[in-house]
């Protein structure tokens, strides 16, 4: 069944109360041998990590933190940068199927319910493990009120209605999702062809009007037009010809 696919996929699954951040707890062990596809969950994190140095803070109980270590023996730098996509359109599919939400991504890979933030999904690269190794880490808000969210623009499943909102299930929904989608991108022998289309197709930025904040302070308004091969948001700057392909910043959407 879906359960025993899962199991068979990730080859341990270890629950916390309490820890500072998955993701650490998981790039710590990625140095061992026998580390790929361990999942690490916990019920709370005192230090939990957001993308750009920015901290990701969730009440307990009320929020799904989890991390997943997967290594990838020869694969580019390239193709892993895919990784953090793929698990992005993986938490889309689980929640669109499992909770009955309308949940889409913004780029790279933060997803939204009606254009509020409802995951966050943070990928760092194990600087220490022998064979290329990435954690991916996955912060769900579950059942936070509104009172609790921790900045505006931010949402919950149970605010957003949706239909399940038991975290056990939501979890298992995510791993089978990542599992699948891996698996499906593996049997391709790394053709991002599909996975790119499906991204594409789940991607609520495109089409946006959007100003992109670049690495170095930079700031680019424009219509973002596609996401190319390279995992990159190509934007057509305002009252300028040509695109532009951004690999890495924080995306605004424009309304
Ligand atoms: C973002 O900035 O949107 C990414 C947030 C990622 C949070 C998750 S919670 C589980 C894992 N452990 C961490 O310390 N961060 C990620």
């Amino acid at each position: 069944d879906d359960d025993s696919d899962t199991r068979t996929f990730w080859s341990r699954l270890d629950v916390v109360q309490e820890t500072g951040s998955t993701n650490a707890d998981l790039l710590a062990r990625a140095a061992s041998s026998d580390c790929d596809r361990h999942v690490l969950l916990a019920e709370f994190q005192g230090s939990g990590r957001g993308r750009h140095s920015r901290a990701w803070v969730s009440p307990p109980q009320a929020q799904i933190a989890v991390s997943a270590l997967l290594t990838m023996p020869g694969m580019s730098l390239q193709d892993m940068g895919w990784l953090p996509l793929l698990t992005g359109v993986a938490v889309v599919d689980a929640l669109r199927a499992t909770a009955k939400v309308p949940a889409e991504l913004k780029w790279p890979n933060d997803v939204l319910i009606d254009g509020r933030k409802v995951a966050g999904i943070l990928a760092e690269v194990s600087a220490t493990a022998p064979d290329p190794a990435v954690v991916v880490g996955i912060g769900l808000n579950v059942s936070l009120t509104r009172d609790e969210l921790p900045v505006e623009h931010a949402t919950s499943l149970v605010l957003e209605g949706a239909e399940v909102s038991d975290r056990d299930t939501l979890v298992r929904a995510v791993l089978r999702a990542i599992a699948d989608r891996w698996r499906q991108w593996h049997d391709s022998n790394w053709d991002v062809t599909e996975l790119a289309a499906a991204y594409r197709e789940r991607c609520g930025t495109l089409g946006q009007r959007v100003r992109a904040e670049l690495p170095g302070g930079r700031e680019l308004i424009g219509i973002a037009t596609d996401v190319d091969a390279e995992g990159r948001v190509v934007i057509a700057p305002d009252g300028q010809p040509g695109t532009v392909a951004v690999a890495a910043g924080d995306i605004t959407h424009l309304r």
